[in-house]
């Protein structure tokens, strides 16, 4: 019997080369799992798949913007001509574009909408075809308990991260009849580059609010996007599940 829980799988990866998504695609591939990744560096890109491939698996990357509808459909038609079938989709490249309403530009709400949204309902719908016709699948959003809460300088990144929320609702129910699993992680504060950029004052702020009294990691929020990309959460879709040591009750 094989005892890595994702042997012969194949999954796509969104926003692969660092933090949270770089940790999924490394957990992933310790069980077994063919990866594919795809970001907007090149160069942390091909860090990544060196890093990933020691685990001995089949890696590949691709240097694209979920944004771009074209770019994802030819990306996951490389996937499909190559692997035959994509059994999890991590939507996970995000940003943030912090600034208070009134000085909130334009282009600041666009672009977070776009990559954080857009770029979920890009790879969704591409890759549920294939998984429509595979009759099973994963899809892992990562959303974010701001998505839940809403925050102070942050109306484009909450509102985006409430429509991945809502999105996940959706397509578990329009999803769930060809048995393809639908459910979003909402992390608190998990220690990356995109959060090693706030300011001292704020992450102290922020700690006090959490009764486990320490920031994430992103071996945390691995943990559970493995949880459900395996069979035992073949029951479980729709879903928000936090990972934020108890700050949002
Ligand atoms: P990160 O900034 O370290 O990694 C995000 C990756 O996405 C980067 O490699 C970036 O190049 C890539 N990316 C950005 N725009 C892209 C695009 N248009 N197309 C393809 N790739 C793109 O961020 P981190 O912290 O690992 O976050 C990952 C996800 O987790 C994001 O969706 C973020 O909103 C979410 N999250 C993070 C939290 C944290 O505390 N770090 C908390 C809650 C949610």
């Amino acid at each position: 019997m094989c005892s890595k829980l994702l042997q012969g799988k194949i999954a796509f990866i969104t926003g692969g080369a660092r933090g949270i998504g770089k940790e999924i695609a490394l957990m992933f591939a310790k069980e077994g799992c063919s990866i594919n990744i795809c970001d907007l560096s090149a160069e942390n890109l091909k860090a990544a798949r060196e890093e990933i491939a020691s685990e001995q698996v089949e890696v590949e990357s691709f240097a694209v913007d979920v944004t771009k509808l074209e770019e994802i459909e030819k990306t996951v038609n490389n996937i499909l001509d190559k692997s035959k079938k994509i059994d999890i989709l991590v939507n996970n490249a995000g940003i943030t574009k912090d600034a208070l309403l009134i000085r909130m530009t334009e282009q600041d709400w666009d672009l977070v909408i776009s990559v954080n949204l857009k770029g979920t309902f890009n790879c969704s719908k591409v890759v549920s075809k294939a998984m429509m016709r595979q009759r099973s699948g994963k899809i892992i959003n990562i959303a974010s308990i701001i998505g839940l809460m809403g925050n102070v300088g942050q109306a484009n990144y909450a509102a985006s991260k409430a429509g991945v929320i809502a999105m996940t609702k959706s397509l578990a129910k329009e999803l769930g009849p060809r048995n393809i699993n639908v459910n979003a992680i909402a992390p608190g504060f998990i220690q990356t580059d995109m959060t090693a950029k706030l300011p001292e004052d704020i992450r102290n702020k922020m700690l006090e609010q959490i009764p486990l009294g320490r920031f994430g990691s992103v071996r945390d929020v691995a943990d559970l996007a493995l949880f459900l990309a395996t069979p035992a959460s073949d029951y479980i879709t729709g879903q928000v599940f936090q990972v934020d040591g108890g700050m949002l009750m």
